[in-house]
C-alpha cells in the first residue's frame, strides 16, 4: 500500500483496502506508543495546522502525532495569519508548500479544503468541514474494531441531525467497510439525496446497507453502537437551537433509549457534547430550553456503554497514521 503524497479530504477517496491500512497502521503506532518504542518516522519534517474554527481534539492530536513522528508543527488561525482575509487559500497554499511537508486544514465549506489541496505541493489533511470530518471516523472505526473485533456487519445507528459532516461521513464510512448504517431523525435530517445514491451504489459492492427510518424503535432493534453529535455544529447561527431541540429532541440518547438496542451496544459520540450543564452553550441553552442535556444525557455519557475517551484518545493514533503514510514510504 503506497499513500505516500495523496492528500486526506474526504472518506469517499479512498478504498476499502486503504482505509484498512490506515487503520492497521494506527493500532501499531499505539502499540508502539503505549509501550514506550518510538516511531520516528517523519524525523525532520514540518507540518503546518491551519484551524479557522475551534478545536480541542484535532488540534492536540495533530500537535502529539507530529512531535510524535519527529517532525515540528506550526500553528495557524484565522486571527493570527493572513489567511481569508489578506491572502487567498490557493496563495497560502503555495506559501505553505515552500516551508511544510503536509498541511492540516479545518474550516467551513470543502471547497476550501478542496482547493488548498489543488494548490499546494505537499499532502493537505482535512481536520473537519461543514461536509467532511474523515479524520474522525478513522478514530471511530478503530473503536469499533478494538471493542468488536471486526467492522463488516456491525449494526451502526446514527441519531440525529445526520446532513453536516459527521452524518456524512460515518455513512460513507460504513458503506465502504461493509456496516449496516441507519439514519434515525426526522426525514429533513438524512443525508443528502446524491450522498445516498453515491454511498448506496458502494454499499452495493461491499455488502453494507444503509436505512433511513423516523422511528426510534426500529432503528435501535439490534443495534452494536448508538452514535450522535451535537445538534448545533461550529459555525451554525444560535438561532437554529430552539428549532433543532424540537425536532431532535425525541433521538436524544437517553437510558431508555439506550435500552432499544442491543444490551451489549456502544455509545458514541466524536465530541464535545452537551449531556449536563456544565459549558457555557449548555447551561446558556439548558436555562433557555429548560433542558439538563442536549443530544445525550449525563447518564449514558457517563456509562459503562460509553466509549467516549477512548474513542477521543484515537483520534492521536489514527492521525499519526493518516501522517505517516502519506508522508513515508511503506
Ligand atoms: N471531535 C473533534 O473534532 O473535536 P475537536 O473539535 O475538539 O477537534
Ligand atoms: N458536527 C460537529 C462536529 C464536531 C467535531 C461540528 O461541526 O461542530
Amino acid at each position: 500500500m503506497n499513500l505516500k503524497g495523496k492528500d486526506f479530504l474526504k472518506i469517499l477517496d479512498f478504498s476499502p483496502e486503504e482505509l484498512e491500512f490506515l487503520l492497521d497502521l494506527a493500532a501499531d503506532l499505539k502499540k508502539k506508543k503505549k509501550n514506550g518504542i518510538p516511531h520516528r518516522l517523519c524525523e525532520g519534517k514540518n507540518v503546518a495546522l491551519i484551524f479557522e474554527k475551534t478545536s480541542t481534539r484535532t488540534r492536540c492530536s495533530f500537535e502529539v502525532a507530529a512531535h510524535d513522528l519527529g517532525m515540528g508543527c506550526t500553528y495557524l488561525d484565522s486571527s493570527g495569519s493572513q489567511i481569508g482575509k489578506k491572502e487567498s487559500i490557493a496563495d497560502t497554499a503555495r506559501v505553505l508548500s515552500g516551508m511544510f511537508d503536509g498541511i492540516e486544514y479545518r474550516g467551513f465549506g470543502q471547497e476550501r479544503v478542496e482547493e488548498l489541496a489543488k494548490y499546494a505541493l505537499v499532502p493537505v489533511w482535512n481536520g473537519l468541514t461543514d461536509e467532511s470530518h474523515p479524520t474522525q471516523i478513522l478514530a471511530d472505526f478503530l473503536t469499533i474494531f478494538e471493542h468488536y473485533g471486526h467492522l463488516k456487519g456491525i449494526n451502526f445507528v446514527y441519531m440525529g441531525d445526520a446532513r453536516f459532516n459527521m452524518g456524512n461521513s460515518l455513512m460513507a464510512g460504513c458503506a465502504k467497510m461493509g456496516m449496516n448504517f441507519t439514519v434515525c431523525a426526522p426525514k429533513e435530517y438524512f443525508p443528502e439525496k446524491a450522498l445516498r445514491t453515491e454511498c448506496a451504489a458502494i454499499a452495493e459492492k461491499t455488502g453494507a446497507t444503509l436505512n433511513f427510518t423516523e422511528s426510534v424503535d426500529e432503528a435501535l432493534a439490534g443495534a452494536d453502537v448508538v452514535y450522535t453529535d451535537v445538534w448545533v455544529s461550529m459555525g451554525e447561527p444560535e438561532e437554529v437551537w430552539a428549532e433543532r431541540i424540537r425536532a431532535l429532541s425525541p433521538y436524544q440518547v437517553n437510558g431508555e433509549l439506550m435500552k432499544k438496542a442491543k444490551p451489549t451496544a456502544i455509545f458514541m459520540h466524536c465530541l464535545p457534547a452537551y449531556h449536563d450543564r456544565k459549558t457555557a452553550v449548555g447551561k446558556e441553552m439548558g436555562e433557555k430550553f429548560g433542558r439538563e442535556a442536549m443530544e445525550v444525557t449525563d447518564e449514558v455519557f457517563e456509562s459503562e456503554q460509553s466509549l467516549v475517551f477512548q474513542e477521543a484518545e484515537n483520534r492521536m493514533h489514527t492521525i499519526k497514521a493518516v501522517m505517516a503514510a502519506t508522508l513515508c514510504d511503506f
